[in-house]
């Protein structure tokens, strides 16, 4: 176990190069195995749930061929339909996308449970809904999910938004006989990335309206180098950290136009923003201010935010409520949050933040990934040392995280071990 260290109450200010997508990258990754060539991916980050994912596809016969930290190179010409191991499986919530990937060209895949962020049920229905409508034969049991045949163009409406079902769609759909018309489908920028890199490599895909997918299957994809999008989460991540703790922070490498569920929020919140290209610069000329919102679907405000601004919430003059009909069980971290002093109540999916007291510092343990980024926000506030426990499962998505910090002029120090 890894302990993150805080000394809190510094400003932190400078600059941050914001890294490839997490939420793109595993989709990317797991297409890999709808080519029978190579395809080289750019802009990977360089966090512990790619590496899951390559040990993964390694597993399933694809040769990794490392081109530097954030480079790498997928050729899936031998890759074969093994058992995938429960532990790598159990990692990643992403590793449900070779479902829709092995349909494609293996033709059949085994799954123990994916894991990934444990935030309350995440039921899995829709994904073997789409793939069963488009004439595979899924199974689900105690121990895992299997995945039989070749898909079929189908016509599927889904009944809510859901990521991870558009995803393997859009995967299972590249490669099959026929089209496939989905409507209501998620239009997150990790999912018009998808797109845009399949495209490249030869598949037939429409957007002709929002949330209207058009998929006529092509018989094989041709090798390509794609570069993964930025990652706003990560993003979002550190401007919530500038305005909790003042000073002036610039990211570079950042697609401006993919936060525009989140910049609104964060001015209403008291943040300047600046844009340029590629580029986004924020401080906070007074005091932070409450806010009410409610996570949706892209292009609402991010369910992957919600633990970071309920934290910035505890530092705000006022009362905030913050929603989150996405995963309305998603607040598991509050009761680490609260000893750092801060008052929130959470009932029926919402919390609702009495800000206006300045955190002390407090060890803590990070309860998952996104939490654990909102606990940091909360230490790197604090007056006094925080520790914040379980390390790793930052780790998972956000690349160099301490080392980003300290360059801002952030006090903290990484240990093995529960400090
Ligand atoms: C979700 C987020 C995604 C985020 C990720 C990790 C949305 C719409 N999705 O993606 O942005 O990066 O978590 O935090 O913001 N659902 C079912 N059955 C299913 C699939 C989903 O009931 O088979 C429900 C979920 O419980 C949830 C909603 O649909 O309430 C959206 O879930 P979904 O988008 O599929 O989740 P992820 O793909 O994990």
């Amino acid at each position: 176990m890894k302990t993150l260290t805080v000394s809190g109450g510094r400003e932190l200010s400078g600059e941050v190069r914001i890294r490839g997508s997490k939420n793109a990258a595993l989709p990317l990754l797991f297409a890999s195995l709808l080519f029978s060539e190579p395809v080289e991916l750019d802009n990977l980050p360089a966090i512990t749930d790619v590496e899951t994912a390559l040990a993964l596809l390694s597993s399933l016969g694809v040769k990794i061929i490392r081109k530097g930290s954030e480079r790498v190179v997928l050729d899936p010409s031998s890759a074969r339909p093994s058992v995938c191991d429960r532990g790598l499986t159990g990692a990643l919530r992403g590793s449900l996308y070779l479902l829709g990937a092995a349909s494609g060209r293996l033709g059949e895949l085994a799954l123990p449970h994916p894991g990934g962020c444990n935030f309350g049920a995440r039921p899995i229905d829709l994904h073997l809904e789409v793939l069963r409508a488009m004439g595979l034969t899924v199974r689900a049991t105690e121990e895992g999910v299997s995945v039989k045949g070749r898909p079929k163009g189908a016509v599927f409406e889904f009944p809510y938004v859901s990521v991870g079902a558009t995803v393997n769609a859009l995967l299972a759909a590249t490669l099959a006989e026929g089209r496939t018309v989905l409507t209501g489908a998620a239009r997150e920028p990790h999912v018009l990335d998808l797109i845009a890199f399949l495209r490249l490599a030869g598949a037939r895909i429409a957007t002709p309206s929002p949330g209207a997918v058009v998929i006529d299957g092509v018989p094989r994809l041709h090798g390509v180098t794609y570069r993964v999008c930025p990652d706003m989460i990560e993003a979002g991540t550190y401007l919530s950290f500038a305005l909790a703790t003042g000073g002036a922070v610039t990211l570079r490498a950042v697609e401006p136009a993919h936060l525009f569920p989140v910049l609104p929020v964060l001015s209403e919140m008291g943040a300047k923003i600046g844009t340029g290209v590629g580029t986004l610069t924020v401080f906070r000329p007074g005091r932070v201010a409450p806010v009410r919102i409610a996570t949706a679907p892209y292009p609402g405000f991010p369910t992957d935010l919600q633990p970071q601004l309920t934290a910035l919430a505890c530092l705000a003059d006022g009362e905030s409520v913050i929603a989150d009909p996405i995963f309305p069980t998603r607040f598991g971290y509050v009761s680490e949050l609260r000893k750092t002093g801060a008052k929130i109540k959470v009932a029926d999916g919402r919390a609702t933040v009495f800000g206006g007291t300045r955190p002390a510092g407090a060890k803590m343990t990070a309860p998952d990934l996104r939490a654990g980024a909102a606990l940091t926000l909360a230490a790197l506030a604090s007056e006094g040392e925080s520790r914040i426990m379980r390390y790793e499962l930052i780790e998972r998505g956000y690349a160099d995280f301490c080392r980003n910090l300290v360059s801002l002029g952030a006090c903290v120090t990484l240990s093995d071990g529960d400090a």
